[in-house]
């Protein structure tokens, strides 16, 4: 029996392209790896009114961990007005498959990169190095949401809170309410992740973003927990930060900043600014990671006018395998596919259409494969 059994979720649009790039690189490394494909995206919301159907969840289950594409997103109309004639107007609503894989499966901690390679033209510095890790499962994220705002809410939100008085003229139907919703845990563990890996690494700062002056009870917990927890780590240094000013310091100097970490809306944010100085959606590379089960995937979607073409950059997805192989506990394949991966990007030889060049996304898999 192998060691690992990975699930390969290709999904959607050029979801598929970079899953077949991946591939190349997969079969280099010889991992001691059994592959097995699961079905996830938009054609099976279509044909089963289930974009992840229970099948998946049950086979990841099964599994060490899943490697998988992207997927397509629909707003909710469009999204039912797709449906196969016999699945519609059965109130059959869609939902994300990624975000319900984050909950499903407790994938608490996204850890997203944002390294600068040598060579690359799309850098916006050569020296920025910086790891996001955004909480994954909570706050704007929870799915408390309400629109109208129910007469009990509504109620409740009057007698506890002063700030209502606000919206006392405005009727139930004009208010939409999404709750922000974060925990003591959920805090304490994302912090105490980003704080372990900037050990591990050898990283000097721990950045936390919020804004706890504005938000007070949401962000003030997420603060007050991680001055507790950066006391456990003597050596390295907390910078807090408010999420408005961090976008401004992210463009003006970003090669101040190592280890970074937010909650899930704000680190959204900073992680989609953060990808743009080192080369774009193409370099970003993502993992959802729990304490047992994780799910990787690079961060960008399914690039629907690219799908099948095999033209897209393939590199975010490449360095994603290189996430699975470090959780994996594979630290010298994954030493050796960074390596790969800097030195056809500082070769220029092979480069996608981002980059300025013709090659497709298999002729960089390949480039990488044959350097490993
Ligand atoms: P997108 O990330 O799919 O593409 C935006 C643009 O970025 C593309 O048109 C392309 O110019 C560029 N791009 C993306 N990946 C690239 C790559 N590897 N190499 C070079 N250029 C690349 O975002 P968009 O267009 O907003 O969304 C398309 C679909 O993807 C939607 O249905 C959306 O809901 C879904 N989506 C899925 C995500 C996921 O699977 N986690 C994340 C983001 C969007
Ligand atoms: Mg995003």
């Amino acid at each position: 029996m192998a060691k690992y059994k990975i699930a390969l979720m290709p999904g959607d649009g050029i979801g598929n392209d970079v899953m077949d790039a991946a591939k190349i690189v997969l079969e280099k490394l010889a991992l001691d790896a059994e592959y097995v494909n699961a079905d996830i995206g938009w054609e099976f919301w279509r044909t089963e009114g289930e974009a992840l159907p229970q099948r998946t969840i049950d086979l990841l289950k099964g599994c060490t961990c899943a490697l998988f594409g992207a997927i397509t997103s629909k707003p909710k109309e469009e999204a039912e007005a797709e449906l196969i004639p016999e699945l519609q107007g059965k109130g059959l609503v869609y939902r994300s498959p990624i975000v319900r894989l984050r909950q499903t499966f407790d994938l608490y901690s996204n850890l997203r990169p944002c390294k600068a390679y040598q060579g690359n033209p799309l850098n916006y510095r050569d020296d920025i190095d910086i790891v996001i890790f955004r909480e994954n499962t909570e706050d704007l994220y929870a799915g408390v949401e309400f629109h109208p705002l129910p007469a009990e809410v509504r109620a409740a939100l009057e007698a506890h809170s002063k700030g209502m008085a606000a919206f006392k003229n405005v009727a139930s139907e004009d208010i939409a309410l999404s709750a922000r919703i974060l925990t003591r845990r959920g805090c304490r563990r994302i912090v105490r992740a980003a704080f372990e890996y900037a050990q591990k690494h050898g990283y000097p700062t721990v950045t936390l973003v919020e804004k706890p002056n504005v938000i007070r009870e949401t962000s003030g917990l997420m603060v007050r927990e991680a001055r507790k927890i950066a006391a456990e780590y003597p050596g390295i240094a907390l910078w807090e930060t408010n999420i408005d000013a961090q976008a401004m310091w992210l463009i003006k100097n970003p090669q101040d900043y190592g280890v970074m970490v937010s909650s899930n809306m704000f680190g959204d944010i900073i992680s989609d600014l953060a990808a743009q100085l080192v080369g774009g959606l193409g370099f970003a590379s993502s993992g959802n990671i729990g304490e047992t089960f994780a799910v990787f995937e690079p961060t960008h979607g399914s690039a629907p006018k690219y799908a099948g073409q095999h033209k897209v950059n393939p590199m975010a997805m490449l360095l994603t395998v290189k996430l699975m192989c470090d959780w994996l506990g594979e630290t010298a394949k994954a030493q050796a596919l960074e390596v790969a991966i800097a030195a056809v990007i500082a070769e220029g030889q092979v480069r996608t259409y981002d980059m300025g060049g013709s090659a497709t996304s298999l002729d960089v898999a390949r480039a990488v494969a044959e350097r490993l």
